[in-house]
């Protein structure tokens, strides 16, 4: 059995910079035709000096495949609308992180008063720039998420005409909030489509299945997974693929981040196939980012067969991917 994908596109994507761009940007770019690339580098990108050089790096580290790296502007409270409608055409999306909640995130927002964010929210709307967010509180980590839908909701009443992303969402609350507003749109990984808690700390502790957001319960796991097999409108693929070399993850003070890019497209497919979904598998990777996001990436076709697929147990000795040294049930034939 083969299917074809055209354009995937991964709608959120850390690609970090130097050797690990280096090896990272080429496996993206052989299956997808674009990423919404994240701006949590060390300082994190901030300034139009800062886009326009790491988004030629990452074309460089492409090595001449077709990908459009879509850049991001880290969100900060003291922008002018002058400076957005500067760095507008360099841009597709916003993120907002709160300060601390993940990696590389310390400069982000302390609060979500209205009276401090309001002016930035109001030039991004009025300018059409989405606002992707990083959305848990500071609470109990199980709830981080849950604790953040009020918030959501705030901003999406508030700020009717701005496209808001509720990035990797992983619980039935997140789902059920989307229809709620119109303006409210989400992402959803590969990993939180498999794994629950249980899969993290279960048993032995599995280093390379932590990350921020946690992975939930299995009842939030069902309602993202009927989210992305019926392909809802407001859902996209975002894979969070989040390299961190081998030794800061099998190690005390594990980083955050699971790297699933090489091995997204195939793991989606036999996750999309058992579930007798495949038909829906294209416009979960590609047709809802497209239209949401108004976004035409470079022509790309993507041909899966089902066959089994041994996934590397590492690449360049350096980072370690999710299902490594496991098979999966079908891999890629062509890209092109
Ligand atoms: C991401 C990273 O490592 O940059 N980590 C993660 O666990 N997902 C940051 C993020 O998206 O939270
Ligand atoms: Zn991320």
């Amino acid at each position: 059995m083969v299917i074809a994908l055209n354009e995937p596109l991964d709608m959120h994507l850390h690609l970090r910079d130097e050797r690990m761009l280096e090896i990272v940007a080429p496996l993206s770019a052989e299956t997808f035709s674009g990423a919404l690339v994240m701006p949590n580098l060390v300082p994190p990108v901030t300034t139009k000096e800062a886009l326009v050089s790491y988004r030629e790096r990452i074309v460089k580290s492409a090595e001449k495949r077709d990908f459009t790296p879509y850049m991001t502007l880290f969100f900060r409270s003291d922008y002018t609308p002058e400076f957005l409608e500067s760095v507008k055409s360099d841009i597709l999306a916003i993120k907002l992180y709160p300060a601390g909640i993940t990696t590389n995130s310390e400069g982000g927002v302390e609060g979500f008063e209205l009276i401090e964010l309001g002016g930035v929210l109001e030039a991004m709307s009025e300018l059409q720039i989405p606002l992707c967010v990083h959305g848990e509180t500071g609470g109990f980590v199980m709830d981080r998420e849950k604790e953040f839908i009020p918030i959501y909701e705030k901003l999406a009443k508030n700020f009717p005409d701005l496209k808001i992303v509720m990035e990797h969402i992983t619980t039935k609350s997140a789902v059920e909030a989307l229809d709620r507003f119109e303006n409210l749109y989400a992402t959803i990984t590969l990993h939180h489509l498999y794994i629950t808690l249980d899969d993290v700390a279960g048993g032995l502790l599995q280093p390379h299945l932590f990350c921020k957001p946690i992975a939930k319960r299995p009842e939030d796991r069902a309602a993202l997974l009927q989210a992305a097999l019926k392909a809802h409108p407001k859902v996209m693929f975002g894979s969070d693929s989040a390299p961190h070399p081998r030794e800061a993850k099998e190690a005390p003070g594990c980083a955050a981040g699971v790297f699933t890019a090489p091995i997204a497209l195939q793991a989606l497919a036999q996750l999309f196939e058992r579930h007798e979904a495949l038909e829906n598998l294209q416009s979960f990777v590609s047709d809802n980012a497209k239209r949401v996001y108004g976004v035409n990436p470079p022509k790309k076709e993507v041909i899966l067969e089902k066959s089994p697929y041994l996934v590397p147990e590492i690449y360049e000795g350096c980072v370690v991917p999710m299902f490594a040294g496991q098979s999966l049930e079908w891999r890629v034939l062509s890209a092109g």
